[in-house]
């Protein structure tokens, strides 16, 4: 039985801070980010944005092409949860008015969660494929001012329509997965800032690329060749080339094997320009590879890797299924990007220092333009609303 994803959708933030106007802030070459770490911008969402407007955002047009009364059950991947008890997806499911007769669950662990709800999702249809799962990855990367990190700051989510017979492509069984306890990137239940230690993270991230490569090939027996395109967990675009060369020398991949630029860039471009997105950034790097590439992809095989720091990965493909271009909502993912405004370092600055949502009752500033917005905090309980747009 085929399974896999039938619709996806991605939403970003409203805003975005240009790696030029930090680098001219910071006194920094943007040479160091441009070519360095390999990022242009950065998605900044204002206080009134967080993953369940973002995932609202993302989930909204696909709901409109389905019956949502459908919808079984909601998998919502984040590291940015909204609170320690209260799924997010609870708070998206009410917003979008789904069925009750629904399960909805949040999964966690770093920047994995995506992949590790998708991969319960197919699991969940190949048992029962009456199931439709709305699978979420949704995050907003949040580093400390004056960190390693701050430049690798964005947000994003990713919607997914899990079912069987799927337009987009069908996942395949069999995957290559890898856990270590590691401290590479973690943050504290009482902080709403990652900590990393940043070069160490990404040699964990590229030793977990090649145990899982090794464990994929032995239950798959598949090799390099048979994979046409290379889907990666982006924190920032330079880390994919490195996965990519480690995973090309690992795999002992011979010349023919290898068209570097074909089997990386297309699926890079929007993560370029959005920043990290944690859970969702492994799935922006799909849809920009599906918005992006020139050539028709059907029946192609599409690697995915997913690393969550601390850590867990996972490497598995799928196969592209013919007529996949009819479904993808290619002009609001571009529509989105580009009707970002930007910010200064200021207005930056402002946002990041939100109303600190600690805090008992807070009224927030409208900023976000989306359909969603986070209206504010009474005797701490988030209060949500749909914008006069949507009505
Ligand atoms: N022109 C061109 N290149 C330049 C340059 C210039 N003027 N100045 C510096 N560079 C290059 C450097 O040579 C370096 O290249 P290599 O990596 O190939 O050596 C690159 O730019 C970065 O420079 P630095 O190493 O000096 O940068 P840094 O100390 O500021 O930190 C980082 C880089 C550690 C990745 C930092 O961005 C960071 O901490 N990021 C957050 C953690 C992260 O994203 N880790 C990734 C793996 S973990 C993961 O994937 C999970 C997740 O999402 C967090």
């Amino acid at each position: 039985m085929n399974v896999g994803i039938d619709l996806i959708h991605f939403a970003t933030a409203d805003y975005y801070l240009g790696l030029d106007t930090f680098a001219a802030e910071k006194n920094i070459d943007v040479d160091k980010f441009y070519i360095g770490i390999g990022q242009e911008k950065m998605s900044i969402a204002p206080p009134d944005e967080d993953v369940v407007t973002l995932s609202a955002k993302a989930a909204a047009p696909i709901l409109a092409q389905i019956d949502s009364d459908e919808i079984t059950a909601v998998l919502f991947a984040t590291e940015s949860g909204v609170d320690q008890s209260k799924s997010a997806g609870v708070f998206m499911h009410g917003l979008l008015n789904l069925a009750n007769r629904c399960r909805v669950i949040e999964f966690k662990h770093a920047c994995y969660s995506g992949a590790a709800a998708l991969q319960m999702a197919t699991t969940m249809v190949r048992a029962n494929p009456k199931e439709k799962i709305l699978v979420i990855a949704a995050d907003i990367a949040k580093y400390d001012v004056d960190t390693s990190g701050e430049a690798t700051q964005g947000s994003g989510a990713v919607a997914m329509l899990i079912t069987e017979n799927p337009r987009i492509i069908n996942i395949e069984p069999g995957s290559g997965y890898f856990t270590e306890d590691v401290m590479d990137f973690w943050r504290p239940n009482h902080r709403t800032t990652a900590l990393v230690d940043g070069k160490y993270s990404t040699k964990v991230y590229l030793n977990s690329l090649k145990q899982t490569w090794d464990h994929f090939t032995e239950v798959t027996e598949k090799s390099f060749a048979d994979i046409d395109y290379f889907c990666y967990h982006i924190p920032f675009t330079k880390m994919a080339e490195k996965a990519h060369k480690t995973l090309i020398r690992r795999a002992k991949a011979t010349v023919n094997d290898v068209d570097f630029d074909a089997q990386t860039l297309p699926g890079q471009l929007y993560n370029r320009i959005i920043g990290n997105s944690y859970s969702a950034s492994l799935f922006i790097g799909f849809i920009s590879l599906l918005d992006n590439v020139d050539a028709d992809i059907s029946n192609k095989r599409v690697s995915f890797f997913s690393y969550g720091s601390g850590c867990v990965a996972e490497f598995f493909t799928g196969v592209m299924q013919p007529g996949y271009q009819s479904v993808l909502m290619t002009n609001n993912h571009r529509t989105q990007i580009m009707n970002r405004a930007p910010l200064s370092y200021t207005e930056y600055l402002a946002f990041y220092h939100q109303p600190d949502s600690t805090d008992e009752n807070i009224t927030f500033e409208h900023n976000n333009r989306g359909a969603y917005r986070l209206a504010g905090i009474q005797d701490y309980k988030r209060y949500y609303e749909k914008t006069a747009s949507e009505t």
